[in-house]
C-alpha cells in the first residue's frame, strides 16, 4: 500500500516542478501562454455549457408537450443558437490552439536549449563532461529535448482542460443530489490511485533499466552510423550488435510486460467498482424523475454529464501521469541549471604576465581523474620562457593529462602550477587561455567551412583573410585548399553535405589553428604529426622552429627523431617524471629514453 507521507511528498515535488514549468513557459513565450490559458479555460467550459443548454431545451419541449402549451419558439431558437455557438467556439478555437502550441513549442525548445548551452558554457573545466554519470544525464537531456517540451505543453493544456470540465460537471451534477459527484469520484479513486502507482512503478523500472535501454540505443547507433560502418562490415559485427540489442530488449521487455499486465488486471477490476457506482446513481436519478422530483431535462443532463465526467476523469489521470514523466525530465533539467561549477574561478584574477619572465613551474603536482584513477604523481619541472620542451613516454603515461592541467581544463589534485610565481588558479583564466595555442591529440573536426575551421583558433581572423592565408601556408595546407574550387569556403563534414578531408589533411588543419594564434606565448602540440606522411612531417617540423620562435613550446610526440630539436626532454612513465635532460644527456644516461630511442633507431635502420 502507498505510504501517505511519501505520497504527499511526491505531490509536493510534483506541484513545485509544475509551477517552475509554468514559469518557464511564461518566460519563453508570455503572449502565447496567456492565449493557451484562456483557450483552455473556454474549451474546458464548453461541454458543461452545451449540456446545460440541452437540458433547458428538453425541459422547454417537455413542458410544452405535457402541458399542451405552445412551444416558445423564440426561446428554444435562442437556446439552440447558444448550443451551436458553444460547439462552434470549440471548433473555431482548435486550429488556433494547434498553431499557437506549435509556436510555443518552438520557443520553449529553443529557450531550454539555450539555457542548457549557456549553462554548459559556464563550466570552465572538463570535470563534469568526463564524469560518466553527469555526461549520461546531459545526453538524456539533449536527446529528449526534441519531444519533452511538446509533451509538457500538450499535457498541461489537456490536463488543465479536463480539470476545468471535471469541476464544471461536478457543478452540474451537484444540484441533482450533492452526493452524486462524490459517489462517482469516490468510486473512481481506487482506479486513479492504482494507475498512479503502476505508472510510477513502470517509470522506476524504466529508470532502473536505463542501462539496458541505452545499450539498445547504442547497438542501434553502431549499426546505423557511418563511424562504425567500415569495421562492422569488415569484421562482420552485425550479428554481434544485433544480439546485444536483443538481449537488452528481452530483459527490459520482461519486466515491463509483467508490470503492464498487472496494471491492466487491477484497472479492469476497479473499473467494475466505478461502473457499479455510476449505475447506482443513474438508477436513483431515474427513480427521482418517475416521482417527478426532477425534470426530463435533468435526466438528460445526468446522462451527458456522467459520460463527460468519466471522459474528463480518464483524460485528467492520463495527462497527469504523462506529465509526471515530463516533470521528471524537467526536474533533471532544473537540477542541471542549478549545478555548481566544479572549478572555482578567481574573478577577475591576477593579470597574466606578458611576457612570462621566469617560467611556468609544476611543483609536486598530483592528479587523479574524477573516477579516482591517478594519472600524474609528484610532477615537478619548469618550462622556461622561449624554451622548447618535449615530453615523451608510453601510451597512458600521462602526457595529455599534463596538457589538460597546463591549459587549466583541470586543477591539480595536489601541488601547484606557478606562472612567474603566481598560482595558475589565481590568474585570470580567459587571459591565460588566450595566451595558449594548442593542438590537441583529439582535436575537433567541425562541420563548418575550411576557412572557419582554421579561424576557430582565433575568430577575429575571419576579418583578416591575410592571417588565414599565412596560417594555411605555414601549416603546409596550400595544396589541400587549392584542391577545392571553392577554396577556404569549402564546407567540411558530412552532416551538412560538406566534403571530407583525409586524416593527415585534418591534422594539418588543426596545426594551422595554432599558426592563427600568433600572439600566444605558450604553444602546446600533442601528437601534432601522428597522421602525417613522412614528407609533410619533415616539412612541418621545420616550420615548428618558426612557429615556436618567441614562444614557450611543449611538444608531445612518439616520434623521437623529432624531439631532438627540443631544448630539453622530459620522460614520463606511469604518471611519474623519471628523466629530464637534453637528447645527448639522456642517451648517455642509458635509461628509459635511451631504451626508447634505441628501439626506434633499430626499427628505422631496418
Ligand atoms: N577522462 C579520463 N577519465 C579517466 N581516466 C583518464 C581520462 N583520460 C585519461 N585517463 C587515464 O589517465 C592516464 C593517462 O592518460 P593520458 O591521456 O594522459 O596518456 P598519454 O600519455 O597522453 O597517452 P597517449 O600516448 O596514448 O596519448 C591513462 O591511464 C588513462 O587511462
Ligand atoms: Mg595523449
Amino acid at each position: 500500500m502507498i505510504d501517505f507521507r511519501d505520497w504527499l511528498d511526491s505531490l509536493h515535488d510534483y506541484t513545485r516542478a509544475l509551477f517552475r514549468c509554468l514559469k518557464l513557459l511564461w518566460t519563453a513565450a508570455p503572449g502565447e501562454t496567456v492565449f493557451i490559458g484562456a483557450a483552455v479555460l473556454l474549451q474546458g467550459l464548453v461541454p458543461a455549457l452545451s449540456i446545460w443548454i440541452s437540458k433547458l431545451v428538453v425541459d422547454t419541449v417537455a413542458t410544452a408537450l405535457t402541458q399542451r402549451e405552445n412551444l416558445e419558439q423564440v426561446s428554444v431558437g435562442l437556446l439552440v443558437a447558444g448550443w451551436v455557438g458553444a460547439l462552434l467556439l470549440e471548433y473555431l478555437l482548435n486550429p488556433w490552439i494547434q498553431a499557437v502550441q506549435g509556436n510555443i513549442n518552438d520557443k520553449v525548445t529553443a529557450h531550454i536549449s539555450l539555457l542548457l548551452m549557456h549553462k554548459a558554457d559556464t563550466f570552465a573545466d572538463l570535470t563534469h563532461f568526463e564524469d560518466p554519470k553527469f555526461y549520461d544525464e546531459l545526453q538524456l537531456l539533449q536527446k529528449e529535448l526534441s519531444y519533452q517540451p511538446l509533451n509538457l505543453l500538450q499535457n498541461l493544456a489537456e490536463g488543465g482542460q479536463s480539470f476545468i470540465t471535471l469541476v464544471a460537471m461536478v457543478a452540474l451534477l451537484a444540484p441533482l443530489g450533492f452526493w452524486i459527484p462524490f459517489v462517482i469520484a469516490i468510486a473512481a479513486i481506487p482506479q486513479i490511485v492504482v494507475s498512479f502507482q503502476y505508472e510510477t512503478k513502470i517509470w522506476l523500472t524504466l529508470f532502473e533499466n536505463s542501462p539496458q535501454a541505452r545499450r539498445m540505443q547504442y547497438c542501434t547507433s553502431v549499426m546505423l552510423t557511418d563511424t562504425y560502418a567500415k569495421e562492422v562490415r569488415l569484421f562482420k559485427l552485425g550479428s554481434f550488435f544485433i544480439g546485444g540489442y536483443l538481449r537488452a530488449f528481452q530483459s527490459l521487455h520482461q519486466s515491463m510486460r509483467h508490470l503492464r499486465e498487472k496494471q491492466a488486471l487491477w484497472s479492469t477490476s476497479l473499473a467494475l467498482v466505478s461502473t457499479l457506482g455510476n449505475g447506482f446513481a443513474f438508477y436513483w436519478v431515474v427513480q427521482q424523475a418517475f416521482r417527478r422530483q426532477i425534470s426530463p431535462g435533468s435526466v438528460l443532463l445526468f446522462i451527458e454529464s456522467l459520460a463527460s465526467f468519466q471522459r474528463s476523469l480518464e483524460e485528467f489521470v492520463r495527462t497527469w501521469l504523462e506529465l509526471y514523466e515530463t516533470l521528471l525530465y524537467m526536474e533533471q533539467f532544473f537540477n542541471f541549471l542549478n549545478k555548481e561549477p566544479s572549478m572555482v574561478l578567481c574573478v577577475p584574477g591576477t593579470p597574466v604576465p606578458n611576457p612570462i619572465q621566469y617560467g611556468i613551474s609544476f611543483k609536486k603536482v598530483h592528479f587523479s581523474y574524477p573516477d579516482n584513477r591517478s594519472a600524474l604523481k609528484d610532477i615537478s619541472f619548469t618550462l622556461y620562457p622561449n624554451e622548447t620542451v618535449a615530453i615523451v613516454g608510453e601510451n597512458g603515461a600521462g602526457k595529455s593529462t599534463l596538457v589538460k592541467l597546463l591549459t587549466r581544463l583541470y586543477d591539480p589534485t595536489e601541488g601547484v602550477i606557478l606562472v612567474d610565481g603566481v598560482d595558475l588558479r589565481e590568474l585570470n583564466l580567459n587571459e591565460w587561455r588566450h595566451q595558449i595555442a594548442a593542438v590537441f591529440q583529439d582535436f575537433g573536426r567541425y562541420a563548418l567551412t575550411l576557412g572557419e575551421n582554421i579561424a576557430l583558433g582565433d575568430l577575429t581572423v575571419l576579418e583578416h583573410p591575410e592571417t588565414l592565408r599565412y596560417a594555411i601556408e605555414k601549416a603546409g595546407m596550400v595544396g589541400v585548399v587549392e584542391k577545392f574550387s571553392t577554396k577556404e569556403n569549402t564546407p567540411l563534414g558530412k552532416q551538412f553535405g560538406g566534403t571530407e578531408l583525409s586524416g593527415g589533411e585534418w591534422q594539418k588543419l588543426a596545426l594551422s589553428r595554432a599558426f592563427v594564434r600568433k600572439r600566444a606565448q605558450l604553444l602546446i602540440l600533442d601528437e601534432p604529426t601522428a597522421a602525417l606522411d613522412p614528407r609533410s612531417e619533415y616539412e612541418i617540423y621545420h616550420r615548428f622552429v618558426e612557429l615556436a620562435e618567441g614562444k614557450t613550446t611543449l611538444l608531445i610526440t612518439h616520434r623521437l627523431a623529432s624531439v631532438r630539436m627540443a631544448d630539453r626532454i622530459l620522460v614520463l612513465k606511469a604518471g611519474r617524471l623519471i628523466e629530464e635532460g637534453t637528447h645527448q644527456e639522456l642517451l648517455r644516461r642509458g635509461g628509459e629514453y635511451a631504451t626508447l630511442w634505441n628501439m626506434q633507431a633499430k626499427h628505422y635502420s631496418l
